[in-house]
C-alpha cells in the first residue's frame, strides 16, 4: 500500500495531485479547440427536453452543478438526492435521467435509476467505473476517466464529474457561442489546477484555523455546490463541524452562529454582480468578527476584506468552480492532517455504500 502512494503521505493527497492528469484524460479526444466542438459520440445526439440528475454525497454536489449548466442552456433541469427520487415529479417526454456516481454501485443512486427506467425515462450514468452496475444497466454512459480513486473522500473524481458534465451539456444543449468560450476554458483547466497545486497557501490557512469551532463555506451560482463540497470534505476527514451555504442564505438564520471562532471561506469569482454580492456577504461576516478566507481570482475587491487569500487563476465561472474546489480540498486535507485523522479511511464512512 505504501508504494501505491508514490511517496505521498496519503492516497487523498496523491489523488488531489493527480487532478491535472485526470482532467486531461477526461478531455482527451473529446474537445477540439479550432472548431470549438465537443465530441462524446452518440451522446451528443441525446437532445433532452428536461434533465433530472440523481446522486448522493459528493456526486450530488456535481449533480447540482450539472443542473445549473443545463438550466443556463435553457433546458429545465433538477438535481435530486437519489434516496428522495420517489418523491420527485416523474420524468416526461424526452427527459434524460442522469445518475452521477464515482463507483457506479451506490445503492440509492442505482435504485433511483431503476425507478426512472420503470417510469419510461432514458437513463445515462456519469461514472468512473467501467463495467459497474450503473454502466451495465443504463442506456448510456459517460466515463469521467479519472483513474482509480482509493481515498474514501472523493477528490479527483469530483473534478472529473464537473468536467464531464460540461462535455454533456455542451454536446447536447449548448450553442456554438458557448462552446467557443467554454472549450478553451476546459482546455486550460489542467494547467490552472497545476498552478494551484504548485503554489497553494492552504497549509498556512489550515495551520491558522485547525482549532476553529466550526467552518463555514459560501458561494453563489456555480460556486454554491463547491461551498457544499468544501464543507463535506472537511467534515468527512477532519470530523470537525462545517457547513456550506449559498452565499445569500447565510444571513437568513445561520449568521447567528458566526463569531470570531468560525472562519468563513468565501468563493468569489470575477467581478460581476454575483461576485459583488458575495463580497457584501463577506462584509456581513467580517462585521461579526469572523475570520475570512477568500478563494478568489483577484478580480473583485474580495481580497481587501479577507484575512487570507487562496488564489485561483482567472477562468469562466463554471471552470473556476473546479479550481476553487482544489483549494478547498487542500484546506480539508491539511486541517485533517494537523489533527492526526485517518485521512484515507475516515471513521464510519465507506468508499461505496451498497445498501439503501
Ligand atoms: C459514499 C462515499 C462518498 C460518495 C458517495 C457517493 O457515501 O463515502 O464519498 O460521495 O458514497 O458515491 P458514488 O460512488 O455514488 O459517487
Amino acid at each position: 500500500e505504501e508504494t501505491g502512494k508514490s511517496g505521498y503521505d496519503h492516497f487523498m493527497l496523491k489523488e488531489i495531485y493527480e487532478q491535472p492528469r485526470a482532467l486531461r484524460q477526461c478531455l482527451r479526444g473529446r474537445i477540439e479547440e479550432q472548431t470549438a466542438t465537443v465530441d462524446i459520440g452518440d451522446l451528443g445526439g441525446l437532445n433532452p427536453t428536461g434533465v433530472q440528475l440523481v446522486a448522493c454525497g459528493t456526486s450530488y454536489h456535481a449533480a447540482k452543478y450539472g443542473a445549473q449548466l443545463f438550466r443556463d442552456a435553457g433546458v429545465s433541469a433538477q438535481a435530486l438526492l437519489a434516496h428522495e427520487y420517489a418523491t420527485a415529479p416523474p420524468p416526461i417526454g424526452n427527459d434524460l435521467v442522469v445518475g452521477i456516481s464515482q463507483s457506479g454501485e451506490t445503492a440509492d443512486t442505482l435504485s433511483a435509476l431503476r425507478e426512472a427506467r420503470r417510469r419510461g425515462a432514458r437513463t445515462l450514468t456519469v461514472t468512473n467505473t467501467v463495467g459497474s452496475t450503473m454502466d451495465r444497466e443504463c442506456d448510456h454512459t459517460l466515463y469521467i476517466r479519472s483513474g482509480p480513486e482509493i481515498g474514501v473522500a472523493a477528490t479527483k473524481t469530483f473534478a472529473g464529474q464537473l468536467t464531464a458534465l460540461n462535455l454533456l451539456s455542451l454536446a447536447t444543449s449548448e450553442g456554438s457561442n458557448k462552446r467557443r468560450t467554454v472549450v478553451p476554458a476546459l482546455r486550460d483547466l489542467a494547467g490552472h489546477v497545476q498552478r494551484i497545486l504548485d503554489s497553494s497557501a492552504a497549509s498556512t490557512v489550515a495551520e491558522q484555523y485547525d482549532d476553529a469551532e466550526s467552518y463555514f463555506f459560501i458561494g453563489r451560482g456555480y460556486q454554491h455546490p463547491v461551498a457544499l463540497e468544501g464543507a463535506l470534505k472537511l467534515k468527512e476527514i477532519s470530523y470537525e463541524h462545517a457547513e456550506g451555504f449559498a452565499a445569500g442564505e447565510l444571513k437568513h438564520g445561520s449568521l447567528a452562529l458566526v463569531d470570531e471562532n468560525t472562519p468563513v471561506f468565501a468563493i468569489v469569482v470575477g467581478d460581476g454582480e454575483k461576485a459583488q454580492k458575495t463580497v457584501g456577504n463577506i462584509k456581513e461576516v467580517e462585521a461579526r468578527d469572523a475570520p475570512v478566507v477568500a478563494v478568489t481570482d483577484g478580480q473583485s475587491d474580495a481580497e481587501r476584506y479577507a484575512d487570507h487569500v487562496l488564489t485561483i487563476p482567472e477562468s469562466r465561472p463554471r471552470t473556476a468552480a473546479v479550481l476553487a474546489n482544489v483549494q478547498l480540498q487542500l484546506v480539508a486535507y491539511h486541517v485533517a492532517d494537523r489533527l492526526g485523522r485517518s485521512i484515507d479511511k475516515p471513521r464510519n464512512l465507506a468508499k461505496s455504500v451498497t445498501v439503501e
